[in-house]
């Protein structure tokens, strides 16, 4: 158990970097936190600063879900479900970053990481589902929505897998929450969209 809680912490440790926020501060003078969605993901970060520092929070975010996830193997082998359950504090360290208040991300790109690790198959229908609506709506709230949504069902009627639906229905929920703002915008007609998929176009 003590083993575990060191995996765990240095999980949160590589979860709390706020790739989208330091980016933005070191290299472009911005405070990411008060441009665009106010989000220090993914999508405000391409939203905000460009392509190629998006580019770099994504493949960074999506590294910090997948080593976090890893450190349930540093003292040896590790079954499969450790790497979820270690792989939380990823996801944790990400929406909750002690480098920024314990404010921090909407638990997307950490999250496909850890999920990359413990089911490849999910992390493929989830992609193919993130992908698909954004390509139909061109907004990328909607595909993280989903995406976490498909993999809840899934993983809970074709894996049944008990432990990845728990985790990824909480997800889920806490996923719409955070999304929360972006949903009153999808109900406004004011959510931002990106110019690709026939929403943009429509
Ligand atoms: O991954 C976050 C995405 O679903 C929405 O981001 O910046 O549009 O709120 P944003």
């Amino acid at each position: 158990i003590f083993h575990f809680i060191i995996s765990f912490i240095l999980a949160y440790l590589f979860g709390s970097i706020p790739t989208g926020y330091w980016i933005g501060k070191i290299f472009y003078k911005k405070n990411i936190l008060e441009l665009g969605s106010g989000n220090i993901g993914t999508t405000n970060t391409f939203r905000t600063l460009g392509p190629v520092p998006g580019t770099i929070v994504l493949i960074i975010d999506l590294c910090k879900g997948i080593l976090g996830a890893l450190m349930a193997s540093i003292w040896g082998p590790a079954p499969q479900w450790a790497f979820m359950v270690v792989g939380l504090g990823a996801i944790l360290g990400h929406t909750f970053s002690m480098w920024i208040g314990f404010k921090g991300g909407k638990a997307v790109a950490t999250s496909v990481g850890v999920l990359l690790l413990y089911s490849p198959s999910m992390f493929l229908a989830a992609v193919i589902a993130f992908i698909s609506s954004i390509l139909l709506t061109s907004m990328v709230s909607i595909g993280s929505m989903l995406g976490f949504t498909v993999v809840t069902l899934l993983s809970a009627f074709w894996l049944h897998d008990w432990l990845l639906t728990t985790i990824a229905l909480a997800l889920t929920i806490f996923v719409f929450y955070r999304h929360r703002g972006n949903i009153k915008r999808i109900f406004n007609g004011t959510e931002s969209k990106v110019p690709f998929g026939l929403g943009y176009w429509l």
